[in-house]
């Protein structure tokens, strides 16, 4: 067994044990894939400043995301089709985050069902709602994620319609794959994860097969989702679901500080910057750069978090430097449950932790709710002179 000591370890042993279609699918942004790229890159731009002889005992990495106590200030981004990444992801992904102390966000796409993962895990997680137009879908929805405690729904704003990422045309990206000659060659190789896959009955996608009107297949799957996601959507249509959850709400995909300010008013509690991970609009921010005018325009207004690009505890500990009150990762955990299941996932947050841990007692401080801008070095001009 490899020694894995960073992010990058998992990612590579990733791409070896799972079939191309769902590497691809994970590691890939739209079109051009520039936004994809700078999300991770700008964050090499931010430097940090080095402090010395400051005591460094007794450091802590604990504090809150919408008024619940994180191990660190992280949460497990939602992420459709997790369980074909490896059998029963979701599950997985959502034990590994709950043993070690920080959020698991379900994805509406997910393939194991909101009730799966309620009965597999002992504290409540996320709920992530993509914006349907099947009113009664999407009560239900909130409905069972009720039933199910969970302990805040995350609305996704930035996916009217899916951006287009060629790979997955190019490989035919379907859940359960589709059996051609190309894709049992590919599947002939992931030895382990076929034998995992065969034994678990979870393979389609478990909140929306058997839950909304008509559809009972894949084939009939597939003209519900490219019916139903809503590009009519408004903020007047986002402050109907309000209404139809009482709980804590998140506002996942926000880039522009108007919207942020758009987010304010419906009444969410808190709002996610981001781009999708650089797979919606190809050319867009990254979400480190566009951090900063949105902290200046609702800092003081909402809870604000943020995700795309975050490979490192050091990403984590800048953006929370620039004013984010925790951070998603999203392929960062999904290469280690690719590479090995439940104990990967914990170690993606092991590796993100220590490197958190060690950058920010080298930066002077020994409780991350103290850390702030100071400890940073941003160029001029980093959230841009647009015209
Ligand atoms: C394979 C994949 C599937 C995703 N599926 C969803 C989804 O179902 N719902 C959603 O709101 N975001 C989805 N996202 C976006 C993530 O929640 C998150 O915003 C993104 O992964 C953050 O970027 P990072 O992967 O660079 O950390 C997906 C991302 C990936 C990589």
């Amino acid at each position: 067994m490899p020694v894995i000591t960073e992010i990058e370890d998992l990612r590579r042993k990733y791409k070896w044990r799972v079939p191309k279609m769902f590497y691809d699918y994970c590691e890939s942004g739209s079109w051009t894939e520039q936004t994809f790229r700078e999300n991770t890159a700008d964050f090499k731009d931010i430097h940090l400043r080095q402090r010395v002889a400051i005591d460094m005992t007794g450091r802590s990495t604990k504090t809150q995301m919408i008024g619940q106590d994180v191990a660190m200030p992280v949460a497990l981004a939602p992420v459709g089709s997790t369980g074909m990444q490896h059998a029963d992801g979701e599950i997985k992904a959502a034990k590994a985050a709950e043993k070690f102390g920080v959020p698991y966000c379900l994805s509406t796409m997910s393939i194991c069902s909101i009730e799966d993962v309620a009965a597999n895990t002992e504290k409540p997680f996320w709920l992530q709602v993509y914006t349907l137009t099947d009113d009664d879908f999407m009560q239900r929805l909130f409905d069972r994620a009720k039933e199910a405690k969970c302990s805040a729904a995350v609305i996704t704003v930035d996916l009217q319609l899916l951006g287009q990422r060629h790979k997955d045309l190019k490989n035919g990206l379907s859940a359960p794959p589709k059996l051609t000659p190309k894709t049992l060659a590919d599947m002939a190789w992931r030895v382990p994860w076929g034998l995992e896959m065969l034994q678990t009955k979870r393979r389609f996608f478990g909140n929306i097969v058997g839950h909304a009107k008509g559809v009972g297949d894949a084939a009939s799957l597939m003209d519900w989702t490219h019916n139903n996601f809503d590009q009519a959507l408004n903020w007047d249509r986002i402050r109907e679901f309000r209404k139809m959850w009482d709980g804590p709400l998140i506002i996942k995909g926000i880039i522009d500080p108007r919207d942020a300010l758009e987010a304010c008013n419906v009444g969410a509690d808190a709002i996610v910057v981001s781009n999708h991970g650089g797979r919606q609009l190809d050319g867009a921010l990254s979400s480190i750069r566009a951090l900063g005018p949105i902290m200046d325009a609702v800092g003081d207004k909402i809870e604000v978090h943020l995700d795309s690009g975050i490979r490192s505890g050091q990403d984590v500990l800048k953006a929370v430097a620039m004013g984010a009150k925790g951070c998603w990762i999203g392929r960062a955990y999904v290469y280690g449950l690719g590479a090995m299941g439940e104990q990967g996932v914990t170690k993606a947050l092991e590796v993100i932790h220590k490197e958190l841990d060690m950058s920010m007692a080298l930066c002077g401080h020994t409780d991350i709710n103290t850390v702030d801008r100071d400890i940073l070095m941003v160029p001029k001009g980093f959230s841009g002179d647009w015209e």
